[in-house]
């Protein structure tokens, strides 16, 4: 098969090194890819908006399935294009990406369907929105409806932040068109899970847990980013919880969405707060979650390919998935700067040395390749994924080979799988 693999992080990178193992496979593109990824695909230089380039290239390459990593081609309907022209691939339809795509579908969706999530509201009114902040007990959520890349949530603790974030998002219109509407919810205390599964419009197979860390410092604190690190498994979910998660949340969800006459295929991801024992929804993703994707992946056991082709023919029912008894934990090497502004353009130095440790993968996201020399291309650079007999014991490998990574400027969170281990 030809596999066409689109996006350019690390949940990319680790995906084409997944795909790459598989015995069903005779070439693989990555659009448009990374200084890791041209060392098992090949790059192509497609850029993530254009659509109709993808499915021109497919058709040209002889692409037997495609599989798309990011949201944005998603929910702007790469998987209905596809589909126009006969072309496989791995996705949900614009209609069933909506999930991610309006933050205020996804909640109507969970009312409706029964599944736990926090109390809230939706305004496309700021003055609505203000009237309603007046009567309701603080702190609060406020989230704007669309795509924000990761920006668009913000917790009110006094009701001067309320009223700033409301301006901000629907008056300002910081995130654009995103802020068009809001959904104000009652903030939920508790840890947060990733919880991913395979669908295939009517089956779910979850895939092994994880946890991430969102915030840019140690201890988890300062401002959020995309993710600084993960690990697989995440303790908390117990086989129980595991049950409850799937019986009252991604079940009924695949149902609901069938019913409402959009189908959802692909990568369901759920972002979870477990409060008291409980699994609750903040949101849902309509893909694999970076960086949970690059451990969990290292996890698998099974061949990645009949998996993905099963969820595109509907019959995720014949299938199972076997996974490696080993944890794995991934620190990401970011920028410094990251989340906010910061430099391109820094060489890389160690990527060859460790190439020798066992049980180690160097998953890039912000990277290029010039000539020989790798230089950093983004916020998040690489993340340095491990796997051991436990949790402990990858976090002791996955830092052994971020010491022997170095460049000018470079960022990681020294904590990455410790609150794994905490008890
Ligand atoms: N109801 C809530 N209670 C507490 N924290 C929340 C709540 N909703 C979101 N958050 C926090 O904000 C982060 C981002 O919210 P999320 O809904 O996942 O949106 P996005 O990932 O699109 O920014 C979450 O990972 C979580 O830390
Ligand atoms: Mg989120």
């Amino acid at each position: 098969m030809n596999i066409l693999v689109i996006g350019n992080g690390g949940r990319e990178h680790a995906l084409v090194w997944k795909i790459g193992q598989s015995p069903l496979i005779r070439k693989i593109y990555c659009a448009p890819g990374n200084a890791g990824t041209s060392d098992i695909a090949e790059n192509v230089d497609i850029e993530l908006t254009d659509i109709t380039g993808f499915a021109d290239f497919a058709i040209k390459n002889s692409i037997d399935l495609a599989v798309v990593g990011p949201e944005l081609p998603l929910t702007s309907g790469i998987v209905d294009e596809f589909e126009k022209r006969g072309l496989r691939i791995f996705g949900p339809r614009k209609e069933a990406a909506e999930i991610e795509g309006s933050k205020v579908f996804a909640k109507y969706m969970m009312q409706k369907y029964g599944i736990p999530t926090a109390k809230y509201e939706s305004f496309d009114s700021p003055k609505e929105a203000r009237n309603y902040i007046r009567k309701t007990a603080l702190p609060l959520v406020i989230k704007a409806d669309g795509l924000a890349a990761g920006k668009g949530v913000i917790i009110c603790n006094t009701a001067r932040e309320t009223i700033e974030a409301i301006n901000a998002i629907m008056v300002e219109k910081r995130f654009g068109s995103a802020g068009k509407k809001i959904v104000i919810e009652e903030f939920l205390k508790g840890e947060e899970v990733s919880y991913m599964a395979f669908c295939d419009g009517e089956n779910v197979l979850p895939l092994t847990s994880a946890q991430d860390h969102k915030q840019i410092y140690d201890g988890d604190r300062g401002p959020n980013t995309g993710g600084m690190g993960a690990y697989s498994p995440a303790p908390i979910i117990t086989q129980k919880l595991d049950r409850e998660i799937i019986d009252t949340i991604m079940k009924p969800l695949i149902a609901g969405m069938k019913n409402e006459g959009r189908h959802y295929k692909g990568i369901l991801y759920g972002g979870l707060m477990i409060v008291g024992g409980k699994p609750f929804v903040l949101e849902f993703n309509c893909r694999f979650g970076d960086p949970e994707t690059q451990p969990v992946l290292a996890r698998m056991k099974s061949d990645i390919v009949p998996v993905m082709i099963a969820v595109v023919d509907g019959k995720l029912n014949e299938m199972e998935i076997q996974w490696y008894d080993e944890a794995s934990v991934c620190v990401v090497m970011a920028m410094r700067g990251y989340p906010d502004t910061y430099e391109k353009g820094i060489e890389i130095k160690g990527l060859e040395d460790i190439k020798k440790l066992e049980n180690l993968m160097v998953f890039h996201a912000g990277t290029i390749k010039n000539d020989d020399k790798i230089s950093t291309n983004g916020g998040r650079v690489l993340g340095v994924t491990s796997l051991g007999k436990d949790i402990k014991d990858a976090i002791d490998k996955a830092y052994k080979g971020v010491n022997l990574i170095s460049w000018k400027g470079v960022y990681y969170r020294r904590d990455i799988g410790k609150k794994a281990i905490r008890s």
